[in-house]
C-alpha cells in the first residue's frame, strides 16, 4: 500500500500554509472545506504520489479541534492508499484492529476515507482512502 498523505493537525491553517510552502518549497494544490468531518483540509504534494493535508477544525466540535485540544499541533495520521477499501477494511478488521466507524465516508480530496482506532495500532491513527471512482 502506497502512503497517499500524512495528516497534519493544525490551529491555523492560514500561517500552516506559509510554513509548509517553505518546508516543502511548494505552494498548496487544493484546499477544501469538508462539512461532515468538520475540517478545513490544505493539500501539498510532497514527491509525485504522497501528499501532506493540513487540517484545521471547523468548530470546536470537530474530532481536529478536540485532538489538538488533548495533544496539541502537529502529527495527526497516515493514509494508506488502497484499491478497494471494503476488501481492506474487512481484512483488517479481521486482523483485530479497531475500526472507528462503520462505513467508509466521504473524505477530502474526492476519497472514500475510513478510520482505525490508534489504540489498536500501536498509537498511530490510520486512514484507509480510495478514490471516489
Ligand atoms: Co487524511
Amino acid at each position: 500500500m502506497n502512503i497517499d498523505h500524512i495528516g497534519i493537525a493544525v490551529k491555523d491553517i492560514e500561517s500552516a500554509k506559509l510554513m509548509y510552502s517553505k518546508i516543502l518549497n511548494a505552494a498548496p494544490y487544493k484546499e477544501e472545506i469538508v462539512e461532515e468531518q468538520g475540517v478545513h483540509v490544505v493539500f501539498f504534494k510532497s514527491g509525485k504520489e504522497t501528499k501532506v493535508e493540513l487540517l484545521q477544525g471547523l468548530h470546536s466540535e470537530s474530532p481536529i479541534s478536540k485532538y489538538i485540544e488533548k495533544k496539541g499541533e502537529g502529527f495527526h495520521h497516515v493514509a494508506y492508499l488502497v484499491e478497494d477499501i471494503n476488501k481492506e477494511i474487512e481484512r483488517m478488521i479481521s486482523e483485530g484492529f479497531q475500526p472507528l466507524q462503520e462505513k467508509p465516508k466521504k473524505g477530502a480530496n474526492n476519497k472514500m476515507v475510513f478510520f482505525f482506532h490508534p489504540k489498536s495500532t500501536g498509537g498511530t491513527l490510520i486512514e484507509l482512502c480510495m478514490p471516489i471512482a
